[in-house]
């Protein structure tokens, strides 16, 4: 984890000046996710970088939890709040791991490029499952290196080793998808823009929420 943390510290300032890989994706994505929002919602972001995705978000819901590891990024996504006078976001630095609210309480969570950085994804998934209102949503935006690379379940290349390049995660769409429904998700809407490209998923818990074997 502090290897993790030094890491996106030590990019967050070219991160937040890094162009968008896919505007046209990235617009759609915001697009879909404000489809789901509602005024009274109470929102988590975990992964939630610089800030520009909550930033986005902030007028269409009542509050923002945004939470990163970096408190390099959030420092960055703090600033940017302030300059746009955005008030119905709080950020903080926390890992998803330490985060706590009550059971039951967040109407909406994100995590957004995020859960293939994780080496306890089913654990995260299970949490934020636990932390959501029934009929609430999971949006997430994952690239499945697994559709393309057959032969691999982890990427921890020698320049992790250096603190370099985080660890990335090895999964399929498919994989991604049973992950969700064990948890007890129902998946509402699936994009991917193209080929190798992030698979964006909403998953909802339904009003009974019994997980599936
Ligand atoms: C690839 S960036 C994505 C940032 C943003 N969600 C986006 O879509 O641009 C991943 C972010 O997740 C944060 N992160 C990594 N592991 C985390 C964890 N366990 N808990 C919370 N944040 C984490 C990193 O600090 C980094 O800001």
């Amino acid at each position: 984890m502090d290897q993790s943390i030094r890491f996106w510290d030590r990019i967050a300032e070219r991160y937040s000046k890094r162009p968008i890989a896919d505007e046209a994706a990235y617009q759609k994505k915001l697009q879909v996710t404000r489809e789901y929002f509602q005024p009274d919602m109470e929102v988590l972001e975990f992964g939630c970088g610089t800030g520009s995705t909550a930033i986005t978000h902030a007028p269409y819901v009542k509050h923002i939890q945004a939470i990163d590891i970096s408190s390099n990024m959030i420092g960055i996504a703090q600033g940017r709040a302030d300059a746009g006078n955005v008030r119905n976001i709080t950020f903080k630095r926390s890992s998803i791991d330490e985060f706590r609210v009550p059971d039951q309480t967040l109407d909406a969570v994100l995590g957004l490029s995020i859960l293939h950085l994780l080496d306890n994804k089913e654990a995260v998934i299970a949490k934020v499952h636990t932390m959501l209102k029934p009929g609430g949503i999971f949006v997430t935006s994952t690239t499945c290196l697994g559709d393309t690379m057959k032969f691999f379940k982890i990427i921890a290349p020698v320049g992790r080793f250096f603190g370099v390049m985080p660890l990335v995660t090895v999964f399929t769409t498919k994989e991604l998808e049973h992950s969700l429904t064990v948890a007890g998700f129902e998946i509402d809407y699936q994009w991917q823009p193209g080929r190798g490209k992030a698979v964006f998923l909403v998953a909802k818990k339904p009003y009974s929420t019994e997980a599936h074997g």
